[in-house]
């Protein structure tokens, strides 16, 4: 029997290189060895996007497009819609009748964001809440591992947390889930801070070829260097950083050539944007076929749903005896 894994991304926009190297990238090399139910946490992106929906929409669907486009594939791999099941919405339900306020008040994502997000009222009631949905997509796959970044072990630490307290009030049904910490490749973003849509310093699958030329040719460099001759320091440099992730066989060669001098900063953004191009192209080619099918898209969706749905039915089969509230 192959362990679960199950993980999910909020639909807020088309995904970018850091969203690849930083989840993506472990999501599909999980899915030989493991039951991988990937999803989309539409309703996630409603707790603090509730205003403007407009493009929820189309983001789902592009999405999609990115994972399989990316290489996840929906025949290894459940994808699924969270607002499809709507047995989450129940066991959310549930769970916020046991979870006490202090947990949520305490967590240090919940914490950050209300302090970051000052343009938004996130003073709400499904805020607050956002752990007690997380851990019904969780322990509704009885998931024994979730792949996540370090920013949400706080959340899968809740959801333990939760398990337990359900199982210590009405008996054992769910097991205690794992964040899957994988070391992730760290790329920045264009301008060296971290890569964001918010920063708009992102590459991103659905950038034209050109436009990805464009971004890379326009990089900061070592701002020490004027002259081609200059000796540059390539630890300052992002372009450098891009190189360890895209062209890792030449980047002994660079080091040397940039510490020396013997290589002007134009020519080697040059060479970047080859591998970039290699890596990016296909991809991009792929998506953009992809969303000449919306048909297909939803043909995945809805027979990912129907998958999930039947495992989601039977955990609530469960949950609605173990707490005798199955009256009919
Ligand atoms: N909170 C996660 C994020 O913002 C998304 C998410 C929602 C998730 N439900 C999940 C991740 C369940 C893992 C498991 O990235
Ligand atoms: Fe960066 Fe390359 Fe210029 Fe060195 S030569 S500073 S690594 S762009």
């Amino acid at each position: 029997m192959k362990k679960t894994i199950l993980s999910g991304m909020r639909p807020t926009g088309v995904l970018h290189f850091g969203n690849y190297f930083g989840a993506l990238e472990n999501w599909i090399r999980l899915q030989d060895d493991y039951s991988c139910h990937y999803f989309v946490a539409d309703w996630h992106a409603l707790t603090t996007g509730y205003e403007d929906t407009t493009r929820y929409k189309d983001n789902i669907t592009e999405m999609i497009a990115d994972w399989i486009s990316t290489g996840l594939d929906p025949s290894k791999c459940v994808f699924f819609l969270q607002s499809a099941i709507k047995q989450h919405a129940e066991l959310h339900l549930l769970f916020s009748m046991i979870t006490p306020i202090s947990w949520l008040t305490r967590n240090p994502t919940y914490k950050d964001q209300l302090a970051q997000m000052k343009e938004k009222n996130i003073t709400t009631h499904g805020f607050l809440g956002y752990p007690c949905l997380q851990a019904a997509d969780i322990l509704m796959y009885k998931a024994d591992y979730v792949p996540v970044g370090e920013d949400q072990v706080p959340h899968v630490e809740l959801t333990r947390e939760i398990a337990r307290r359900f199982n210590f009030l009405y008996g054992n049904v769910f097991p205690e889930p794992q964040s899957l910490l994988t070391k992730a490749k760290v790329l920045p973003g264009l301008d060296g801070r971290k890569m964001s849509k918010s920063y708009n310093n992102t590459i991103s699958f659905s950038d034209t070829p050109d436009e990805v030329y464009k971004k890379v040719m326009n990089m900061i460099t070592d701002p020490a260097r004027i002259r081609k001759t200059d000796p540059g320091h390539p630890e300052v440099c992002t372009v450098f950083a891009f190189h360890k992730i895209f062209n890792e066989n030449e980047v002994p060669e660079i080091e040397e050539n940039c510490r020396k001098g013997a290589i002007g900063c134009v020519q080697c953004k040059k060479n970047l944007a080859l591998k970039v191009k290699e890596f990016h192209t296909p991809i991009h080619e792929k998506r953009t076929e992809l969303l000449k099918r919306p048909d297909y898209i939803k043909d995945v969706i809805n027979d990912g749903n129907g998958k999930a749905r039947e495992i989601a039915e039977k955990t609530m089969y469960e949950v609605r005896a173990a707490m005798k509230i199955d009256w009919l």
